[in-house]
């Protein structure tokens, strides 16, 4: 990779707990991963943006005077999307080679899509001789993902994928975007990572329709109670007003307004060493995404329930926006091999394919290397 100038990278992530809560202003304990999009980058003088990929035998070539007109674009929306941002934003925007190479498995719910966001901007920074602002360069991949590709999406992925701390979780407040980082400190256990392998289908509209039906319960509390997102609502009046809410509305604000009493039982755990308890934190949200927040499906349910079932296992969940992707499970470090063949087979025989396992670390955000 000699012939280019930077290689820029940004992460995957998981998140531990709080979900379905960052478009409700509340707190999320993501962590970053080792699974990441990197971009070799150089400046080519010319007004082109031309991608190429080290996964994929295809090449697509923007101008960037015309960003607007590529998100059909099967291969190139994301990154016609980050640049269109990056400029509208009041940056300098040059024209350059990229090779882009993924290692965060597509459609797994790992964030694959802020992965290339982000370090796509971030490769758009370093080739102009902008400044890398993590912060700015998430929320300008959050716009991207929202007004370019249609997800109407929390700040959850991005800022976790440019901000992220090796061995470090983000307790990020999303209404105020300040983060504390807590370490990743798991002692005798293991965080393991299982992809349904659920073919995508229809995410979107379920995603953006699950926010609209907690704005409908915003909407009922919010001149009883004076708050200003579902976040704020304690549980002691969601109980005394929450009645009023109609419908499905009701279920997504109680899944809402209990995840975030969860993300901060789930802190402490971590800091108290008491994985066992962070475990059943783990297990109590996929309950409450399956039966109140309806995202998680037989797979999700399938493949979290074996793992909660396995003796070594503390806790298992999904992770992500649901409707397929990956669980996260805490197990025994010592049992993590038998683990996935115990869990992977229940797996195979209830759904007729079979999970991956993925290894990954905790590791940083967005770096940047000088080639
Ligand atoms: C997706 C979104 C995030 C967040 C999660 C669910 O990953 O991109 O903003 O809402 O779903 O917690």
């Amino acid at each position: 990779m000699a012939e280019y100038k930077y290689k820029v990278s940004a992460a995957g992530r998981i998140n531990i707990i709080g979900e379905h809560v960052d478009y409700c202003g509340g707190k999320v304990f993501p962590v970053a991963l080792s699974l990441k999009n990197t971009v070799y980058v150089r400046p080519n003088g010319t007004d082109k943006i031309n991608i190429k990929w080290t996964t994929l035998d295809e090449s697509v070539s923007l101008d960037i005077h015309k960003l607007e007109s590529y998100n059909n674009l099967k291969y190139g929306n994301y990154q016609a999307g980050s640049a269109l941002m990056w400029k509208r934003a009041g940056h300098k925007l040059v024209g350059c080679d990229m090779l882009q190479d993924c290692t965060v498995p597509f459609g797994s719910g790992l964030s694959s899509s802020a992965a290339i966001e982000v370090s796509t901007i971030a490769a758009l920074a370093a080739v102009a001789g902008e400044k890398i602002d993590p912060v700015e360069i998430a929320l300008l991949a959050q716009k991207a993902e929202r007004e370019y590709t249609g997800v109407n999406c929390g700040i959850m992925d991005q800022y976790a994928s440019a901000c992220g701390k090796k061995n470090m979780c983000m307790l990020l407040d999303c209404k105020t975007l300040n983060c504390k980082y807590v370490p990743f400190e798991l002692g005798d256990y293991a965080l393991v990572i299982a992809n349904t392998n659920k073919p995508h289908n229809l995410i979107e509209s379920k995603y953006n329709e699950r926010r609209a039906e907690c704005e409908q319960a915003l909407a009922v509390l919010a001149p009883k109670l004076g708050v200003s997102c579902l976040a704020d609502v304690k549980a002691d009046l969601f109980e005394k007003y929450g009645h009023l809410i109609e419908g499905k509305a009701y279920d997504r604000a109680k899944h809402v307004v209990e995840e975030c009493a969860r993300v901060e039982s789930a802190v402490r755990a971590m800091e108290n060493g008491d994985i066992v308890a962070l475990g059943g934190l783990l297990n109590a949200s996929h309950k409450s995404l399956k039966e109140l927040y309806e995202v998680t499906g037989i797979e999700l349910d399938a493949l979290a329930e074996a793992a909660q079932a396995y003796p070594g296992c503390v806790g298992s969940r999904m992770t992500g926006a649901g409707f397929g992707g990956c669980t996260i499970s805490l197990v025994k470090r010592e049992a993590v091999g038998d683990f996935k063949k115990v869990v992977g087979e229940k797996y195979y025989e209830k759904i007729g394919y079979r999970a991956t396992f993925y290894f990954a670390e905790i590791a940083d955000g967005i770096t940047v290397t000088q080639l």
